[in-house]
């Protein structure tokens, strides 16, 4: 499908609060993402949209020395698996990578296996545990790293993921 990803504006904040709500059991307020877009100078936002403008997904990463986290990141219900979130992903961790980021960190739900399956395929290993992390259901959550040497080789090797 035709999508294009760009940085994300403060215009776009509706759209993708109202993203975030359709997924998590616990989602950002409002307030958080206008952080993200106008004032947080280490966010690096990022938002897929298609043809018609409509915003399809969203990625909001930290940039700290050179780590890059991964804060917050979904694709709306209706356009998931079509490549939308792993293609965020890319774009975002590269562009990291070009303003010196070479290790990445994030943690995720340990039963959430989509996410686990694409950090996996984009080379992240877990790297450790946080037992009843999370407040709503007190799942666990994974905490995954991309090593320097995995996350090189995403973009500097033929073929990417
Ligand atoms: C995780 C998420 C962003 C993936 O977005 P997506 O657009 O569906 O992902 P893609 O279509 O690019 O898939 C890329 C890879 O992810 C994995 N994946 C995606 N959906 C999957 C599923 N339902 N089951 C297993 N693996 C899955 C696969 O490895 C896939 O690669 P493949 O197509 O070669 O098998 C999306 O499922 C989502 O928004 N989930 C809810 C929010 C969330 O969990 N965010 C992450 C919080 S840490």
């Amino acid at each position: 499908m035709n999508f294009q990803i760009r940085k994300m504006t403060p215009e776009d904040v509706a759209n993708v609060f109202e993203i975030d709500q359709q997924t998590a059991g616990l989602y950002w307020p409002l307030s958080s993402y206008r952080f993200e877009t106008v004032e947080n100078t280490a966010a690096r936002n990022w938002v897929a949209e298609n043809t018609e403008r409509k915003i399809l997904g969203f990625l909001i990463l930290w940039l700290i020395l050179d780590e890059i986290h991964v804060a917050n990141f979904a694709v709306s219900p209706d356009f998931r698996q079509r490549g939308i979130g792993g293609a965020l992903l890319r774009h975002g961790l590269k562009a990291a990578w070009d303003e010196g980021a070479r290790t990445s960190f994030l943690e995720v739900r340990s039963g959430n296996t989509s996410a686990i399956h694409l950090y996996q395929k984009f080379g992240y290993e877990e790297t450790g545990i946080r037992k009843s992390y999370y407040q709503d259901n007190h799942e666990d959550a994974l905490m995954m790293t991309l090593y320097p040497l995995a996350y090189q080789n995403n973009f500097f090797r033929q073929e990417t993921p």
